[in-house]
């Protein structure tokens, strides 16, 4: 077996139990923005995105370079992670519905033109950063979704596809057998002991844990890949890609896509279509997105709250640091929920100045990855975003016992 089961539980339940998160005073917490970010002087043309994009921003950087169009370089780096099977977060091999049916989101601005797109809740699809471009360009509508985007897809010449991988399907399966009453062993299987006790919250970790791990194996989910599975089933993730450019005429635009979160209510959609809470291009002003928590960005229309903070006068860092507490007043400084919430925004302001901001430092129990953003100024480099909160938030759903 190779998830040690001592050791997922030991990281997760640390995670949800710190004590370290518990006494910490707002006050203290908010003193983090002090210690600033990118204090390198600013340069054109820049391209900054989510870390997830990292690999794609070379070609990007040389087209702006080159002159190209702002919208055409921050297509060309979250289209990587949407073209990639084995990311989980965007595109093909997104991360299902709880019907097990990949639905994508995402929307687009263009600096120059003023203009948006965006498509939410698409199906079989894999590119919808580049569809919601098409709305853009090619319709008097701003924002399509369902079926109709779909639609519209294919007589714009997008072809359907399925979007569910087979690592997909079997994850989405495992999440299935371990959630619902009616998949997984029935009474007559030789397995129906794994069924027992399989809906008590009071039942005990290590049992809960074992028998996913049995599931996974019967299912034939692979050694190296059950350990993420059985995270990703404990604990839905949400996963997006953010991208920002400016070229050298300060022109800017950004663009942020989606599969959204795992195991969603079909019909779902988070921040990342809508123009205003994941991205927010003003080309008098900069360009800003978000990954993490869609409900809590919605509430506080992250990327637009960034851009009138910048119109206002406020640095890049102090921008995404006021949109985040706003996240926090939302629920008054609660760190007992907080530290559920995961967000990082991403802002590139028309001078080239740029922040990577965060709530907390990282992901839940994936305390050895702290959150980062992408840059390519000439120089590629990942750099660890500034947080509003010491450490890494902690996993949704919480675990009670150990
Ligand atoms: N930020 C992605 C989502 O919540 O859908």
């Amino acid at each position: 077996m190779s998830l040690s089961r001592r050791g997922f539980i030991s990281s997760a339940l640390a995670a949800s139990v710190s004590p370290k998160f518990c006494h910490l005073e707002i006050d203290q917490a908010f003193a983090a923005e002090e210690k600033g970010h990118s204090p390198t002087p600013a340069k054109t043309p820049i391209v900054i995105s989510a870390g997830n994009g990292y690999n794609y921003l070379d070609e990007a950087y040389e087209l702006l370079r080159a002159g190209g169009d702002t919208l055409d370089s921050v297509l060309k780096v979250v289209t990587g992670p949407e073209n990639d099977p084995n990311d989980q977060s965007v595109g093909l091999g997104g991360r299902p519905n709880e019907e097990g049916v990949v639905e994508l989101d995402a929307c687009c601005m263009h600096g120059p033109t003023r203009s948006a797109g965006a498509v939410g809740g698409v199906r079989n699809i894999k590119n919808v950063s580049l569809l919601a471009n098409v709305v853009r360009q090619h319709t008097g509508h701003v924002m399509l979704v369902g079926e109709g985007a779909e639609r519209f897809a294919v007589a714009e010449g997008f072809r359907r596809e399925n979007l569910l991988t087979e690592a997909g399907r079997k994850e989405w399966l495992l999440w299935k057998e371990t959630h619902s009453d009616w998949w997984g062993p029935g009474l007559s299987s030789p397995s129906w002991r794994s069924r027992l006790g399989a809906r008590r919250q009071s039942e005990d970790w290590s049992e809960r844990l074992r028998r996913i791990e049995e599931a996974a194996v019967n299912l034939g989910i692979s050694p190296e890949l059950r350990s993420s599975a059985i995270r990703s089933v404990i604990f839905p993730p949400t996963g997006t890609i953010h991208c920002s450019a400016l070229n050298t005429n300060g022109e800017l635009s950004g663009c942020t896509t989606t599969s959204g979160l795992a195991w969603k209510i079909p019909g779902r959609v988070g921040d990342s279509p809508l123009i205003g809470a994941g991205c927010y291009t003003d080309q008098d002003i900069g360009s800003a997105g978000a990954t993490g928590s869609g409900e809590e960005n919605i509430k506080v229309s992250g990327a637009h709250t960034i851009i009138e903070n910048l119109r206002h006068g406020l640095s890049p860092l102090e921008a995404a640091m006021d949109a985040l507490k706003r996240i926090v007043r939302n629920y008054s400084a609660d760190r007992d929920r907080l530290k559920y919430v995961d967000m990082v925004y991403y802002v590139l302001r028309k001078d080239g100045a740029y922040a990577g901001v965060s709530l907390w430092e990282g992901y839940g129990s994936a305390r050895e990855k702290p959150h980062q953003i992408a840059v390519h100024d000439g120089r590629k480099r990942l750099e660890k975003t500034v947080s509003l909160f010491p450490g890494p938030s902690h996993d949704w759903p919480p675990i009670f016992s150990p």
